[in-house]
């Protein structure tokens, strides 16, 4: 598998994806947890950021203590299932900037479609967290990553939350420059493109719109 793959399989997180992944998991149970799955994540996906040193007086001495050096931060969620990862990324980062790509699939061909790009400027300066849980055929990743690009990202991370071996295959090889960090490297996809076993529709089980 590509070398680009970080797969954190921390107990918690495996715990976590269970519940994900049970189709009895409610709607509202289903969104705490993948918020607090995406917690646990972008610590994996911020853990080089660069550190200073500062001076602090703690309450019995002086000491040089590790700071973050300030690298910029911007989330990037992939409309519409990305969405359900921003809250848990901001709850451990919430200075960071969030833009959101919006790209459907079409059904037939699988390839992704634009309808919506709108991200904070300076991206060339920023680290670019792009999220969307589901990696699968790698169409909708590959096209959000190369409009990143395009407005001018530099360093950019994709973190999901499972990955089918077909998606990060592909995803690899169009931007091999991409880390990608999953919680889950699954079997395979089905003919409709879905994730098996996968957890379904992802977008529908954090918004309860289907069934
Ligand atoms: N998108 C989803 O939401 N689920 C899949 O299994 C594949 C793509």
């Amino acid at each position: 598998m590509a070398d680009t793959l970080t797969i954190v399989d921390h107990p918690l997180i495996q715990h976590k994806l269970t519940i994900l992944r049970n189709k009895e998991t409610p709607t509202a149970h289903f969104r705490q947890v993948l918020r607090e799955v995406a917690f646990v994540l972008g610590c994996e996906a911020t853990k080089d950021l660069a550190l200073g040193e500062v001076t602090i007086e703690t309450p019995l001495e002086k000491v040089n203590a590790p700071y973050l050096e300030g690298k910029k931060l911007c989330f990037v969620s992939i409309l519409r299932a990305g969405n359900g990862l921003i809250e848990g990324l901001l709850d451990l980062i919430p200075s960071a900037r969030v833009g959101h790509v919006g790209l459907y699939r079409d059904h037939e061909t699988l390839e992704a479609i634009e309808y919506y790009f709108k991200t904070p400027d300076k991206l060339n300066e920023r680290l670019v967290i792009m999220v969307d849980p589901m990696l699968a055929t790698g169409n909708t990743a590959i096209a959000a990553a190369n409009k990143l690009k395009d407005a001018g990202a530099r360093d950019i991370k994709f973190l999901c939350l499972v990955a089918a071996p077909e998606g990060v295959e592909k995803f690899s090889k169009a931007h091999p420059d991409i880390p990608i960090i999953t919680a889950a490297l699954d079997r395979e996809l089905n003919e409709i493109g879905y994730i098996l076993p996968g957890l379904g529709d992802a977008g529908d089980r954090i918004y309860g719109t289907k069934g």
